[in-house]
């Protein structure tokens, strides 16, 4: 990004992320040569799903890109179709009419069954609105489980039925460790993340035992994208996480290099699991980085 004025410098500054070495490309090995793959979510290049759709590109695969048609006014995606010689198919993840015409579609434009998919959708209008946890709004709330877990249900229940999956193939649903422990900030979402992990087990072990389709959750770190900077104090939060983290934030790009492995061959037995992708922050209790700050020696 230029940096032309100081709004500029803000952005681009807001966008750094200390642990992405921009030197570093990772090599591209054909992991997922032959694949076809639908990919949700990319709204901008800051999304998690963008990167997703490049590295999967680079490693060979076909894909589909999707998110919801209003997203689709909003975002930036025919960019992203343009480089990665996707076709576009709009569906709102919680229309199961829609649901089917993507993966039917999807199916019609790649030539054949799907062999991953990535979810990558998360949206509170409870968070969007500022509402603190014990104030949730319902409405508000059974609005975020639909879109952001139930959708994942919505998904597997359409491409089980329609048997749009090969055997062998992958699930990846995107989600952060407030399912496992308070953070306040984010709110009702801590329990949609929980649903949302709970469903990748309960259904990866129906489709697992069916069809030996496999389905897991990612927890990835802090990432400066536009849902992450929608919660409130999520920059400080995101300091914090890179304090407690030895290895540090994992970025957007690296949390696409590890859905790549969990899309390929290398990973057939891997199922039902909640994957940690945080560079050590779910197992650090606390830091020195952090203890020096507090003023321990
Ligand atoms: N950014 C973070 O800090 C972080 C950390 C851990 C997990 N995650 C998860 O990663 C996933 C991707 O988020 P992101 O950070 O890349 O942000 P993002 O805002 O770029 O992506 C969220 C996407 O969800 C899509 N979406 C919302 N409602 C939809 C609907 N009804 N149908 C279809 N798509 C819909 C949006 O259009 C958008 O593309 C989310 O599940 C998020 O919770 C993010």
């Amino acid at each position: 990004m230029k940096e032309c004025c100081i709004t500029c410098i803000k952005i681009s500054s807001y966008f750094w992320q200390p642990n992405y070495d921009p030197n570093f490309i990772a090599m591209a090995y054909n992991l997922l040569k032959g694949k076809r793959g639908i990919i949700t979510g990319a709204l901008d290049e800051h999304s998690i799903a963008w990167k997703v759709a490049e590295k999967a590109f680079e490693e060979g695969a076909s894909i589909v890109l999707t998110n919801a048609p209003i997203a689709m006014r909003m975002g930036q995606i025919k960019i992203l179709a343009e480089k990665t010689k996707a076709e576009i198919i709009p569906a709102d993840a919680t229309n199961i009419e829609e649901l089917t015409t993507l993966f039917t579609k999807s199916q019609e434009v790649m030539g054949g069954k799907i062999d991953f998919v990535l979810h990558s959708i998360g949206m509170s209008v409870n968070i969007r609105k500022n509402i603190s946890y014990e104030d949730s709004n319902y409405d508000y709330f059974l609005k975020g489980i639909d879109v952001s877990a139930l959708s994942l249900h919505k998904m597997l229940s359409v491409a089980k039925k329609l048997d749009a999956i090969n055997e062998w193939g992958s699930v990846v649903a995107l989600t952060y460790a407030a399912a496992q422990r308070t953070y306040p900030f984010y709110t009702d979402m801590a329990d949609i993340k929980a649903m949302l992990e709970s469903i990748a087990r309960s259904f990866g072990y129906h489709y697992g035992l069916d069809k030996k389709v496999r389905i897991n959750t990612v927890s990835q770190s802090p990432t400066k994208t536009t849902a992450g900077s929608g919660i409130k104090g999520f920059g400080d939060f995101y300091d914090f996480a890179n304090a407690i983290s030895p290895l540090g934030n994992a970025s957007a790009e690296a949390c696409a290099d590890y859905c790549v492995t969990l899309f390929s061959d290398l990973t057939r037995m891997v199922t039902m699991q909640n994957l940690f992708h945080d560079g050590g922050y779910s197992s650090t209790g606390i830091s020195t980085e952090v203890m020096s700050k507090l003023g321990v020696e």
